[in-house]
């Protein structure tokens, strides 16, 4: 599994330990962490390598005799993206053409990837279903991604390999390292008092819990796999960014917490962040799986675990 120390990965990593898989996480640790996995040390069944994606031998010799590629490495900073297109393009196309060729120098078939929402852009059904059109990114980092799907897609069709693509929503839980919840811990955590909302704080988006993600995730790569198909994976329902910092304040223990939201009604985050974000979730659940989690009960269990992760936060 590539970006198996990272915070979905590391989840993921747990999973299929679990459920009796070997693993072998291939990570560079530039944003995951080995505690993470350290529970892991001394299982026969893990083996962790230090290596670059962009490192195609290390990547051949590290699949070899595996049965599936997690390719779930990636610069998944939306935020950056359109500051970084070089670094989006490389990190994101790139690696994910180096996984598809280590995989056929190495004779692995098949590859889950980890995709998300922003493929969509400003989609105009909402929830938005696996088959929506026309796909129009609107971030560097939402294109690289449905750049990635494609290569996937073709060397599916051209090298007899089978691919399954996983489009996320938010994905948040314990040992997120990035995100808004995050960013609020930390932000509140210097400053218990007032809380800055990027953008006009109505963004209306949809959360999922780790569990959930990985759960899914299973679900579906433990069913006979098609040539090539798209799955999303999110919550039922949607939340916007005040009432999101509000559930966060209250687990936190901070009341009367002023919100100043920085932009103008209408407006976003940063360029290229989509405003309203839901998954039509249809497809999994006609194969027999469901969220546990709603989007607020997503984000609660976020605040709970970060405050017992780095301590709760104290006027
Ligand atoms: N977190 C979300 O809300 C979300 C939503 C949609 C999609 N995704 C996708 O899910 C995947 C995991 O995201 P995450 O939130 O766990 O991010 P993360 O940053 O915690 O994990 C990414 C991991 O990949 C590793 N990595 C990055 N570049 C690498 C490289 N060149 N070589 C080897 N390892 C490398 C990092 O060290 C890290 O451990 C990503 O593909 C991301 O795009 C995440």
């Amino acid at each position: 599994m590539t970006g198996g120390a990272g915070f979905i990965g590391s989840h993921l990593a747990d999973a299929l330990l679990a459920r009796g898989d070997e693993v072998v996480v291939y990570d560079n640790l530039s944003a995951g962490k080995e505690a993470f996995l350290a529970r892991h040390k001394g299982d026969p069944r893990y083996h962790f390598v230090h290596a670059d994606v962009l490192d195609t031998a290390d990547l051949a010799l590290a699949m070899k005799g595996a049965d599936v590629v997690w390719h779930v490495a990636a610069d998944p900073d939306v935020r950056t993206s359109g500051l970084r297109a070089e670094v989006h393009v490389n990190q994101n196309v790139i690696a994910t053409l180096r996984v598809l060729e280590a995989m056929r120098v190495a004779g692995v078939r098949r590859i889950a990837f980890t995709s998300t929402s922003t493929v969509y852009g400003e989609a105009k059904t909402i929830p938005t279903p696996e088959d929506y059109a026309p796909m129009e990114p609107i971030s560097l980092y939402g294109a690289s991604k449905l750049g990635s799907e494609a290569l996937i897609s073709a060397y599916c069709h051209t090298f007899d390999m089978q691919g399954l693509a996983f489009r996320f929503a938010n994905i948040v839980g314990p040992r997120s390292t990035h995100g808004v919840t995050y960013d609020f811990y930390h932000k509140l955590k210097a400053s218990p008092k007032r809380l800055e909302i990027l953008g006009d704080g109505r963004q209306l988006k949809s959360y999922c819990h780790v569990d959930d993600c990985v759960s899914a995730m299973l679900f579906v790569e433990s069913r006979p796999w098609p040539r090539f198909d798209v799955y999303n994976i999110g919550s039922d329902d949607a939340i916007d960014v005040f009432d999101l910092a509000r559930v966060a304040a209250e687990v936190w223990g901070l009341k009367g917490v002023e919100m100043v939201a920085t932009g103008a009604k209408g407006s976003g985050g940063w360029k290229g962040d989509v405003r309203r974000m839901g998954l039509a979730n249809e497809k999994i659940k006609k194969l027999g799986w469901a969220p546990r989690y709603t989007s607020a009960s997503a984000i609660r269990a976020t605040a709970e675990a970060l405050a017992r992760e780095m301590g709760n936060i104290s006027r």
